[in-house]
């Protein structure tokens, strides 16, 4: 049994977190560590909210929130969305707990006091319009190294340079845009050139590191260590734990590295387990995952401080920073846009899915671009159509033939052959894992289920059955038991399905708690099969887009419940009313053509849809505040109300409360129509079908907003349900 910790980086919470991030850092963790704990290794694995520093404070400024705030809200974000796509931590904590705090300063003291960190001045940047100090993000500029504008003051993300503001060309100060200028201040420095040795020693034996990590940090250690200022002039952070300094914060770096050691004995503090066998065991290996632009503090600033404040401390073992992972891609991506974020994707579509493609492309030896189209090809041709096919392949023919696992007979050599496949691909797997070689692992378990299709092809047992139903038998058993080491083996990669699958193959507990050996352990015999429904799902983008595009149109109408209070006739039009109706929170004048199709009593205190964010008209002399959406139905040669049953003052659901207002014109492109239910389908005319989003069935008449593409469309609701027409109509009238 080994011990191992895992340290992943510390997403800032000042934002949610991007899906670049998911496959540098956040993934890769994740299906190390269900490896491991398969393989019996005991894990601790700790993340958390970076949640101090400029990152937070200029957000904080964007968004009118103050620093905690943005902090809560954005470590609740991103926990969350982490774990909805299942990655799971021993602790996810944030920076500004209390044990943290402690931990933090007491570093900062013992350095302080062993002479690693001492008190000298230095220049920095001061706005004297804004009257404040400039630290870090609130200075933008030019990079030195690689020429890239418009940089923040602390680090280049094109180049990966670390950088101090005044290293910036052109700098500019990020609040007023006006120039800074230097001002002499007292800061703490960290002696970094104390270790150029003792770090240079630690590298000797970092052969298995990759070569990208390797050769940035050794470029460090070449151009000899200059020590780093890591106090900061500013209100927000950990305070400098010094008599006299308390007014400084300890540098947003400084404080984030620790928290690996923080949150490892914060984990104790909570009855979790012993961090010192994590951390004060030579035998222990630290794994240390993250995106390259933060690798010299994971290889030179946090080892120094390990070594400086306490030798017994394990230092990382490996620190495989990935590339970017970038959003590239043509067309969808830029129509679309909008999903980057986690939490955004996360809302489309399952977390396995997500996990296959970023997997796929993870950026593990240079910068990648997640695509839109190739995540639907590869979602579709690869985890539906060869990974998911074969199970369900095999699932489902077992379970209607037989019922239950069916038992092997003899076996022949390519029966013999197929199972020694199965150890190896598996056996492959597992060492890919091992040496964070994820995308060449997940490959592999690909190629067992394709081995697997090859072999249920080549067998036919839906012909065997015909035959000699004990040979099917048999193929059916090797095929389950394929099915089995896909399931062990593809479970640190897809956690959730294949916990479905193991429930489906009927062994008890989840699919995590098994080793990985069990892959080669027989089936449950005799038990009764359940029938399977498919793992995964085929993706369609641009049904997605469309349905995204019909919701998008609905948002632009301000679509109010209201009551007709007075109705008189227009003074000077005699097709003309002029209403009064109440919209929940006012009342407005309505100007409508329906004096042909309704007496006045009949509109007396009834209940109507007003788009209320319409631009004003002036008809005949008397202004109309909005409009009451009605149907125009020539074939029944009557105009027909909208009849919603929710609350006056509701909006229509989808629609926007407030949207802003719109012309005439852009009402006319939306086009909604009367409709009915029929086969499954939405039916306007007689030959458009439409598929609907969300109603499955409706009874009557209702009103479907028809998608450009004339392939989806939304039917309108209320918090009653279906809004419908006033009087009978035909499908396929205008609402106007
Ligand atoms: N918050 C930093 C970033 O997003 C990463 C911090 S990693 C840790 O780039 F070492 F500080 F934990
Ligand atoms: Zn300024």
């Amino acid at each position: 049994m080994k011990r191992i910790m895992i340290g992943v980086a510390w997403p800032y919470a000042n934002g949610p977190i991007h899906i670049g991030q998911v496959g540098g850092c956040y993934l890769p963790p994740d299906i190390f560590r269900r490896y491991h704990e398969m393989k019996g290794n005991e894990v601790l694995m700790v993340s958390g909210s970076d949640q101090h520093g400029t990152p937070v404070t200029v957000t904080a400024e964007k968004e009118g929130l103050t620093p905690e705030e943005t902090a809560e809200k954005y470590h609740k974000i991103n926990l969350k969305a982490l774990r909805d796509l299942d990655v799971e931590f021993s602790l996810f904590t944030y920076t500004m707990n209390e044990t943290h705090k402690r931990v933090t300063q007491d570093i900062f003291k013992t350095l302080y006091e062993k002479d690693y960190i001492y008190l000298d001045t230095m220049e920095t940047f001061y706005c004297p319009d804004c009257e404040r100090f400039l630290p870090d993000r609130y200075v933008v500029g030019t990079c030195p190294e690689c020429g890239q504008e418009d940089i923040d003051g602390d680090q280049c993300d094109e180049c990966g340079v670390l950088l101090d503001p005044p290293d910036l060309l052109d700098p500019k100060c990020k609040l007023c845009e006006g120039s800074p200028e230097l001002r002499e201040s007292e800061h703490f420095f960290l002696r970094l050139s104390a270790f150029q040795e003792n770090l240079e020693e630690y590298l000797e034996d970092k052969d298995h590191w990759k070569n990208h990590v390797l050769n940035f940090t050794k470029s460090w250690l070449d151009r000899g260590l200059e020590d780093r200022p890591i106090s900061r002039d500013m209100k927000w952070g950990i305070s400098i734990p010094i008599e006299g300094y308390e007014e400084k914060k300890i540098y947003v770096w400084f404080d984030a590295v620790i928290g690996y050691l923080s949150t490892s004995i914060k984990w104790s503090e909570e009855g979790e387990g012993d961090w010192t066998k994590f951390w004060k065991n030579p035998d222990a290996e630290h794994y240390y995952f993250l995106a390259k632009d933060n690798i010299p503090f994971h290889t030179i600033i946090w080892p120094a401080m390990l070594m400086g404040y306490d030798e017994d401390l394990n230092l990382p073992y490996d620190v495989p920073g990935n590339q970017y992972m970038r959003l590239g891609g043509e067309q969808f991506s830029t129509s679309r846009g909008l999903i980057v974020s986690l939490p955004d994707i996360l809302e489309d579509f399952d977390s396995d899915p997500i996990r296959y493609y970023i997997t796929t492309i993870m950026p593990e030896v240079k910068d990648t671009n997640f695509r839109w189209e190739e995540f639907e090809d590869k979602i579709n041709s690869e985890l539906v159509g060869n990974l998911g096919n074969f199970i369900h392949r095999v699932l489902s023919f077992s379970y209607s033939n037989f019922g239950n696992v069916p038992k092997a007979g003899d076996l022949d050599d390519r029966d013999k052959e197929i199972l020694e496949t199965i150890r190896s691909k598996v056996e492959t797997v597992g060492a890919n894992i091992e040496s964070r070689k994820f995308k060449k692992g997940l490959e592999k378990l690909l190629q067992l289920s394709r081995e697997g299709n090859r072999y249920l092809n080549e067998r036919a047992p839906w012909e065997e059955i015909k035959e000699d139903k004990r040979r099917a038998g048999t193929t059916l058993n090797i095929s389950l038991k394929i099915v089995k080491a896909l399931c062990i083996a593809g479970a640190p990669y897809l956690p959730h399905s294949m916990d479905e699958l193991w429930r489906y193959l009927k062994h008890e507990g989840s699919v995590h708690d098994q080793s990985w050996n069990e892959a080669f352990e027989p089936l449950k015999q005799g038990l009764e099969l359940e029938e399977p429904e498919p793992l995964y799902d085929t993706i369609n983008l641009s049904d997605m887009e469309q349905e995204s595009q019909l919701s998008e149109s609905l948002k632009k109408l301000d679509l109010r419940i209201g009551k007709i209070r007075k109705v008189e006739e227009h003074p000077n039009a005699d097709r003309l009313y002029v209403c009064r109706v109440d919209i929940g929170d006012e009342e407005r004048t309505l100007v409508a053509g329906l004096r042909p199709y309704y007496e006045k009593d009949e509109m007396q205190g009834k209940k109507v849809v007003v788009l209320a964010n319409l631009e004003p008209a002036t008809l005949r002399g008397i202004k109309s505040e909005g409009m009451m959406l009605a149907v125009d139905c020539d074939e029944d040669d009557t105009v027909s109300l909208l009849s919603p049953s929710a609350d006056l003052g509701e909006n229509i659901k989808g629609s926007e409360r407030g949207a802003p207002q719109i012309s005439f014109d852009d009402f006319k492109k939306v086009n909604l129509k009367t409709s009915v239910w029929r086969d499954s389908k939405v039916i306007t005319e007689e030959d458009t079908h439409l598929e609907p989003i969300k109603n499955d069935g409706f009874e009557g008449i209702g009103i479907a907003l028809v998608g450009d593409k004339k392939k989806k469309c939304l039917i309108l609701e209320d918090s009653e349900g279906v809004v419908r027409t006033d009087k009978d109509v035909t499908p396929g009238c205008e609402v106007k």
